[in-house]
């Protein structure tokens, strides 16, 4: 794809449809877009390469949009390799281009790329720091941890177009129309969820700028309605409630676990929670678990006990959560056990790890199967849940 965002700053990015995992780890039904501009003015900067899997389509991409400029700068705002995968290629065919990116970012340069001389080849910038290109004067402001450490992003105020970095990013290729919400809030939550507080520093500099333009380094160019989408990056990345609802996430071996689950939701949902979503551990997506539980004020885990602990997915679950900051939330415990139940007990233990984390009593023990005598049980979890 090669489109222009604005007069002088077009898309030069590739959609991958084709991986099977993205980060080795989270499902991408509909693939995903590794974006890259060119700006084109008295001085050409390349905004970012992509990951080396697309290279050659990414450098055809390249190669029209310059229509036989060359290119003086490669900005490099993110290492990671989805992004900077292409970066010895093209710096060995123009020799001429200089990199430029945080500090952080060019002393890690040589960890990704041995073969690389870069001596001479960087410019370092740091907070407010600007590069004129002509018309356009870049201005980077960094942005650690959103998501990696030396992570930067750059403010164009000719166009009031702003870089993001992975900020705004989502799952899925641009080829792909979908909504934005869902697939951005799973990447949000699973890649950028830990580090709340360096996106709500990254949000208050975007504050203080006249953007137009978002364009992040995944999923679409964002030119309409931005507060909608501020809006929400501000309410994930201060962790707070987005949605009403309960979200039920179950882990079961037999059968019987998910049975007390299904069964909580519909007494939830007759005493008139509107949204109450069950998730089954061992075989939804994890990473859309994860983004359940983060969207919404209410949680319930459901699971068996196994080997003296708890069943695994779920402290897989409880695992991912804690590694994702997850905080400020109430959360039931239901439990399973046909002899010794250690399931609540795990549970609840991961859980007093999370910060400001309210069990809602009463926790519920089922053993084996659940039986009329456990119906009075689920309905004071309800009651409690609701209140
Ligand atoms: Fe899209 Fe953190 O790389």
């Amino acid at each position: 794809m090669n489109k222009n965002i604005t007069e002088t700053i077009k898309y030069i990015g590739v959609d991958d449809l084709d991986l099977d995992l993205f980060e080795s780890q989270y499902i991408i039904p509909n693939g995903i877009s590794y974006n890259s501009y060119l700006i084109i003015d008295e001085k050409v900067a390349v905004m970012d390469t992509v990951d080396a899997r697309k290279y050659d389509e990414w450098h055809t991409n390249l190669l029209a949009a310059l229509d036989g400029r060359t290119p003086d700068y490669l900005v490099v705002q993110h290492m990671e390799p989805d992004h900077a995968g292409g970066m010895a290629a093209i710096m060995e065919e123009f020799p001429a281009m200089k990199i430029v990116a945080s500090a952080r970012a060019v002393q890690m340069m040589p960890q990704f790329f041995e073969e690389c001389d870069f001596e001479g080849r960087t410019i370092a910038v740091k907070e407010g720091d600007t590069l004129s290109l002509g018309a356009h004067n870049l201005q980077f402001a960094m942005a650690p941890m959103v998501h990696w450490p030396e992570v930067m992003v750059t403010y164009d105020a000719t166009d009031k177009v702003i870089f993001s970095a992975d900020a705004f990013g989502k799952f899925g290729a641009l080829s792909h129309e979908e909504d934005w919400a869902c697939e951005a809030r799973r990447y949000y939550f699973n890649i950028c969820g830990k580090y709340g507080v360096p996106v709500q520093s990254l949000m208050k500099k975007l504050a203080a700028l006249d953007v137009a333009i978002i364009c992040p380094l995944h999923g679409p160019i964002l030119s309409e309605n931005l507060e909608y989408y501020i809006g929400l990056y501000d309410t994930w990345s201060r962790y707070d409630v987005e949605s009403e609802g309960i979200f039920i996430a179950y882990a079961s071996i037999h059968g019987g676990t998910a049975a007390v689950a299904h069964k909580l939701a519909e007494i939830l949902r007759e005493k008139g929670v509107k949204r109450v979503s069950v998730a089954d551990l061992s075989r939804d997506d994890m990473a859309e678990a994860v983004e359940d539980a983060f969207r919404v004020g209410t949680l319930v885990v459901a699971a068996a006990s196994y080997d003296s602990d708890v069943f695994p997915p779920m402290r897989d679950f409880l695992h991912h959560l804690q590694m994702k900051s997850y905080q400020r939330r109430r959360v039931g415990i239901i439990e399973n056990g046909s002899w010794a139940p250690t399931a609540g007990r795990i549970m609840r233990g991961m859980l007093e790890q999370m910060k400001d984390i309210e069990i809602v009593e009463p926790m519920v023990t089922i053993r084996s199967r659940m039986k009329r005598s456990d119906l009075p049980a689920l309905e004071s979890l309800a009651e409690a849940l609701l209140a």
